[in-house]
């Protein structure tokens, strides 16, 4: 016989009576989580350092999640903690290694997610992903690198697109090593710590009542936008779902 699930319970918020679905602690309890979470301040390098850790474990994606969502899940105790951040290890590798959505994006709008609705999620989701886009990675240095040795001198790039392949593929290109390199890894490693740093930084802002959008999108795929956004900007001209960096994909339109 088949048994229809509500959504709050395949997500692991509720308990079946009676059954355990994904842990121990809310059949215990009987307590129920409550969509959004609320968000507790973070402390930033420590999200970095279990972010970095977390990779080597679960994937890109589950490393920027678990860092953030699982610090606070751990803070506000049970069900939150039993929430299966198990989940985001689909991410890894830009979805199953197909190379779309960046895992660290992924991980870091999921985390977003958590604790915010529209539109401020899609704000903040905006904030890091064009963060990702233009900034030089990685910035994180571990302690113990896991990857490579200590004096590896990890070269960076800027990802111009939250996709994997993008990113992976121009760091590659600047460091000279292949895309399943254990320097690669490393590489990607620390992107991780970076993207759950710098969305713990404006979940930590916003929690202040101190987060105002700045850097929504790249001003490349801004001045695009400025006719192909939603809406007829211009006559003739088609409406294109994006605000990733054009450049990528149409680097010669109307020239
Ligand atoms: C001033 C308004 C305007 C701006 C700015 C603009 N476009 Fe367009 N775009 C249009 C219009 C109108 C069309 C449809 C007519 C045409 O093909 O020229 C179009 C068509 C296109 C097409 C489909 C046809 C083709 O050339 O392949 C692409 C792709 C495109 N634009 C990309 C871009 C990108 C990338 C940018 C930013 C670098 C951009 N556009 C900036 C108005 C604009
Ligand atoms: C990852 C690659 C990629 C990125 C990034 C991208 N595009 Fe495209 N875009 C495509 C492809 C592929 C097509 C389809 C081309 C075709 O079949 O002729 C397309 C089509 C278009 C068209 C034609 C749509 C139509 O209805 O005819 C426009 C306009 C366009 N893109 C604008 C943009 C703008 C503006 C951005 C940035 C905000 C952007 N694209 C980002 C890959 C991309």
């Amino acid at each position: 016989m088949e048994k229809k699930y509500s959504r709050r319970e395949v997500l692991g918020f509720g308990a079946i009576a009676g059954t355990t679905l994904l842990g121990a602690c809310s059949s215990k309890t009987g307590d129920k989580a409550v969509f959004p979470w609320k968000y507790k301040i973070l402390d930033v390098e420590k999200t970095r350092q279990r972010a970095y850790k977390s990779y080597f474990k679960g994937g890109c994606m589950y490393g920027v999640f678990e860092a953030i969502a699982g610090q606070v899940g751990e803070a506000l105790g049970k069900p939150y903690c039993d929430f299966p951040f198990e989940l985001s290890t689909y991410g890894g590798g830009g979805a199953a290694l197909w190379g779309t959505l960046c895992g660290t994006c992924n991980g870091a709008a999921m985390a977003i997610a958590m604790f915010h609705g529209k539109p401020l999620c899609n704000q903040l989701v905006n904030e890091v992903f064009s963060w990702y886009e233009g900034t030089a990675l990685p910035i994180f240095v571990p302690a113990e690198p896991d990857k490579v040795k200590k004096d590896y001198q990890m070269p960076t790039s800027k990802a111009e697109s939250t996709l994997c392949h993008v990113s992976v593929t121009r760091w590659v290109q600047a460091a000279g090593k292949a895309s399943f390199s254990p320097e690669r890894a490393e590489r990607c490693a620390r992107v991780v710590a970076d993207m759950a740093g710098f969305t713990a930084g404006l979940l930590n802002l916003t929690a202040q009542d101190k987060f105002t959008p700045k850097n929504q999108v790249s001003a490349a795929a801004n001045d695009c936008l400025a006719c192909h956004a939603k809406g007829k900007q211009a006559p003739n001209e088609p409406e294109v779902v994006s605000k990733m960096s054009c450049a990528t994909c149409h680097p010669d339109s109307h020239k």
